[in-house]
């Protein structure tokens, strides 16, 4: 087989950096191989409905497409974390929603398109849906993205590192602050089940504690932090709370799960400022930095990281090598299997090195 058709997608929460891949591999598949290349809209929604219209459905995509797009944040394409077609959500008659598998559709469809491969820049769950295609027989190339540093297999995800940037000026914000009004605040960072941003950032902005979903946390130590603080004049405490961060022989705190989709992680820095009230004596604000972490230009490490693995995902493609995941390996770009990828979560391991280094620096882990 020579590969002629190729479309693309991006799934899963956006971030910095995906644009930057979609300009990669447009202007490698175009110039060197003369493919034509089908940006799927809204991660997987325009093969599951070829007439899907979320603003304008699929396209061809064109060099001029592809111009100027290589420090635009979010995606071209639009992105869903609602279209899993193993998982899709439909209406019966009565206005009563549940999950379908609607994947032998989207086999149909991208037949019925004559593609020869899809190039799948997502998470791990868009990796995980990558998986389950290849193995009904379709061919993919995984381009891991993700704020929240959490997939297998590759030493940073892109996306991470501007996440990190906006993180780590926020604390900065927040310090300043903190110190003027002598108050104890606490920041809620993204990452899901994995405490890289919090860890990262909070490194970088000089936090007192910092809370990741990896260390369940005991509010008494974080008291303890404040007080000691201000016992040395200190009168002010900045915490950096993982959104997945729970304490000790607790859970993660959740807010809405909507069908089709993953729980979404909320109000976990809300829930320290509650537990500490009953213990200090201290003005306590919170901020959330939310979807904050996603927008915005990528960072030039990510924007090399991305054009990378856009280039390397090409790449695969062309030489027809399917069901793998470019990834980054001590600097250099490689292929891994899609399924060792999504194999486990790259967590944060308590005992690391850079934990020890905060520690010994003062910085509390709950
Ligand atoms: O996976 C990226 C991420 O930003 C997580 O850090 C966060 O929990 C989640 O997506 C938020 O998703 P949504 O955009 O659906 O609120």
């Amino acid at each position: 087989m020579s590969v002629k058709r190729v479309a693309i997608t991006t799934g899963g929460g956006d971030c910095p950096g995906l644009n930057a891949v979609i300009r990669a591999v447009v202007r490698v598949g175009k110039e060197q191989h003369g493919w034509e290349i089908l940006g799927v809209e809204d991660a997987l929604s325009g093969l599951i409905d070829l007439d899907y219209k979320s603003p304008g459905g699929n396209r061809w995509l064109e060099l001029p497409d592809v111009r100027g797009l290589l420090s635009r944040g979010g995606t071209m394409l639009g992105t869903s974390n609602r279209s899993d077609p193993f998982r899709f959500v439909v209406e019966d008659a009565d206005g009563v929603a549940s999950e379908t598998d609607v994947s032998d559709r989207v086999m149909e469809n991208y037949r019925a398109l004559g593609l020869d491969a899809l190039i799948s820049i997502g998470g791990d769950g868009s990796m995980r849906i990558a998986q389950r295609f290849v193995d009904k027989g379709m061919n993919v190339v995984g381009v891991p993205k993700t704020i929240d540093n959490d997939l297998g297999a590759t030493d940073q995800t892109f996306g991470f590192d501007t996440a990190l940037g906006i993180a780590t000026e926020a604390l900065d914000r927040i310090r300043d602050t903190a110190d003027s009004h002598d108050r104890v605040m606490l920041v809620e960072v993204m990452g899901r089940d994995a405490g890289w941003i919090a860890l990262h950032s909070g490194i970088a902005g000089g936090a007192d504690a910092i809370l990741i979903p990896e260390i369940p946390y005991r509010v008494e130590a974080i008291a303890d932090v404040i007080d000691r603080r201000r016992a040395a004049g200190k009168n002010y405490s900045v915490i950096v709370v993982a959104e997945g961060a729970k304490p000790a022989g607790g859970r993660s705190s959740i807010g809405e799960t909507k069908l089709g989709a993953m729980p979404r992680l909320m109000g976990a820095a809300h829930r320290v400022a509650e537990q500490l009230d009953d213990l200090v004596q201290a003005d306590m604000r919170v901020t959330v930095l939310g979807h904050i972490q996603r927008g915005g230009t990528p960072s030039t490490f990510d924007r090399v990281l991305a054009t990378r693995y856009g280039v390397a995902a090409a790449k695969l493609v062309a030489e027809e090598q399917f069901g793998k995941m470019v990834a980054l390996r001590g600097g250099e770009i490689v292929a891994v299997s899609i399924e060792e990828a999504t194999a486990e979560p790259k967590l944060v391991d308590p005992e690391a090195q850079i934990l020890c280094q905060a520690r010994d620096l003062g910085v509390c882990f709950g």
